[in-house]
């Protein structure tokens, strides 16, 4: 049986409205009436995770508020066990203020709120146990991340980091990372290249400077790139090819891939493998609206 997914990270209400085209600086526009849905990178990627199949268990912080509750339902809906969430009193549940442009696109800013407080030392101490996959990304503090990098390591499980949003991390986080998933954008940021996709065994090089050793670079529309450092030959970089669909909104597709990816490599998948089917699911979840109100459509990928 596949072992479980853990997820490390943040939960948020993504507050959300559609317009025909992003602001200028000082300009103020109309848009679509206000939805507020359940959203947070580390939350996203525990419910795609579920729904894909794997059993995942999720940690992080909530404030004692509506959005708390919204955000802890809509992770059991979707199958998470959420039962180690932290409720906080004082702090509001994270928010975050998206917009969406008539392509698609859209601009996000986190207020974090509770996910601001998570603190390593407040790692339950049975969060790994059973653990195959911890997936991490950059919404919590660095200080936190880096303690539960360190848990799921050594408790055998493979660590999963999503550089986003993009940060500078501790070489200890990155030397603990066995799965560095990145787009384009922050794989320039982290190696100093100015355009990774020119010589991806440059890429990989400059990883493996920084002691990581196998990453999935995703490149929008035009599919992802695996970079494996550990294997030989002409496997140390794989093409995978776009899934071509009509984007409606791309909220949460980053994090259906990382999802789709942990689900895959906690089932025994090879890395290539599962970016190929992660790089489905992301493009399966740009063509529904929000984050996680999108993926009940990974489900076509399991028939
Ligand atoms: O990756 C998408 C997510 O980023 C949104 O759900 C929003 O909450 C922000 O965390
Ligand atoms: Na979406």
């Amino acid at each position: 049986p596949a072992g479980k997914v853990v997820v490390v990270g943040s939960l948020n209400a993504d507050l959300t409205v559609r317009t025909e085209r992003f602001p200028s600086p000082g300009e103020t526009l109309n848009g679509s009436e206000l939805v507020i849905v359940p959203g947070g990178k580390s939350a996203n990627q525990a419910a795609a995770a579920a729904i894909l199949g794997a059993d995942v268990r999720l940690f992080g912080a909530v404030g004692a508020d509506g959005n708390g509750d919204l955000l802890l339902d809509a992770a059991s809906s979707a199958g998470v066990d959420a039962s180690r969430v932290l409720r906080r009193t004082g702090t509001a549940t994270g928010t975050a203020m998206i917009v969406v442009d008539a392509a698609g696109e859209n601009t996000i800013i986190v207020s974090p709120g509770a996910n601001g407080t998570v603190t390593g030392a407040e790692l339950p101490a049975d969060l790994f146990d059973g653990a195959a996959v911890l997936t991490l990304s950059l919404e919590v503090p660095l200080e936190a991340v880096t303690a539960a990098a360190r848990a799921g390591h050594d408790a055998g499980a493979q660590v999963l980091l999503n550089l986003s949003p993009y940060r500078d991390v501790p070489a200890e986080l990155l030397g603990l990372t066995d799965v560095l998933l990145l787009n384009a954008h922050e794989a320039a940021l982290v190696t100093g290249l100015a355009d990774p996709a020119a010589d991806w065994e440059a890429v990989l090089a400059a990883l493996d400077a920084l002691g990581v050793r196998r990453t999935i670079i995703t490149l929008g529309g035009d599919g992802a790139v695996v970079l494996d450092g550990t294997a030989a030959g002409d496997a140390r970089v794989v093409r995978v090819e776009p899934t071509k669909v009509t984007a409606v909104d791309t909220t949460g597709c980053g994090d259906a891939f990382t999802a789709a990816t942990a689900a895959r490599l906690a089932a025994g998948e090879s890395l290539a493998e599962a970016a190929r089917f992660a790089a489905r699911a992301g493009a399966l979840a740009a063509t529904r609206e929000g984050a996680q109100s999108s993926y009940p459509v990974l489900r076509d990928l399991l028939d």
